[in-house]
């Protein structure tokens, strides 16, 4: 499977101008890499960066959308009017959003909204934390589970799961995840997605690495670590770190 790179920029840059800027840059390094590559911008700039990212080479994201479909939700975004602005992905359940009080039932809703506009949910999991006693493969088979609960068999070839431990997410991170351990977790997951859908459908799902993703531990996870893909928050703000990373899907 081709992998996937998608940038997941958070609430940066800080204006316009800086935005076109680093897409500009990905534009030109997604010639480096032989992968799907996907930028998740703040939903301000996804309108200005629509154009030239159907100019070829990469697409668009949303970091979020509303379970709601419109109507009086002040300040929500429904997933039709992500579609009308050029978002062909949308981040769901990612950490920071679950920490603000997301739950698993909200990200099925929105999952599956998604879906029904024909945007691909990547749908964020990921244990708080490696206890000594194991609980947190329960925790993720939970969570996966539920977060998945509305996603169909015909839909499941529509989804990208990504994998993203909370204790490796953002500047708190202890470390990266290593690529032997995100392979065992890949592997839970993949099994839990079997049983869920089947074994056709299972394999047919991208299942992607986010943590502390850079350019040096980048080749590591896609050779090594039993994924299809990277999602990448800081060192997607990085061109040269970025496009770096883009490159180690040809190695
Ligand atoms: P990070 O973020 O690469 O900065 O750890 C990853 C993410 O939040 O998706």
């Amino acid at each position: 499977m081709k992998p996937y790179i998608i940038g997941n920029w958070k609430m940066n840059p800080e204006s316009a101008r800086k935005a076109r800027t680093l897409f500009d840059s990905v534009r030109r390094a997604s010639r480096r890499g032989r992968a799907h590559i996907i930028v998740c911008p703040p939903l301000s700039f996804l309108p200005l960066l629509s154009e030239s990212a159907t100019k070829g080479g990469v697409s668009l994201g949303a970091q979020n959308l509303s379970q709601e479909t419109g109507g009086a939700h002040t300040g929500e975004i429904s997933a039709e009017m992500l579609t009308s602005i050029g978002a062909r992905y949308v981040i769901v359940g990612h950490s920071e959003r679950r920490a603000k009080g997301e739950t698993d039932s909200d990200v099925a809703q929105k999952a599956s909204l998604a879906i029904e506009n024909k945007i691909s949910p990547i749908i964020c999991v990921g244990e708080n934390e490696r206890d000594e006693q194991a609980t947190y493969f329960d925790t993720l088979a939970r969570q996966v589970r539920a977060s998945l609960a509305r996603v169909t068999r015909s839909n499941a070839g529509k989804i990208i799961v990504a994998y993203e431990p909370v204790w490796a997410v953002g500047g708190n991170a202890i470390s990266a995840d290593t690529p032997e351990g995100t392979e065992t977790m890949a592997l839970f997951i993949r099994k839990i997605l079997t049983e869920m859908y089947g074994e056709k459908i299972a394999r047919s799902i991208p299942i992607l690495y986010g943590g502390s993703v850079d350019k040096d531990n980048a080749y590591g996870f896609l050779f090594n670590g039993g994924v299809q893909g990277l999602l990448v928050g800081r060192a997607s703000l990085n061109p040269k770190e970025f496009s770096e990373i883009i490159a180690s899907t040809k190695s």
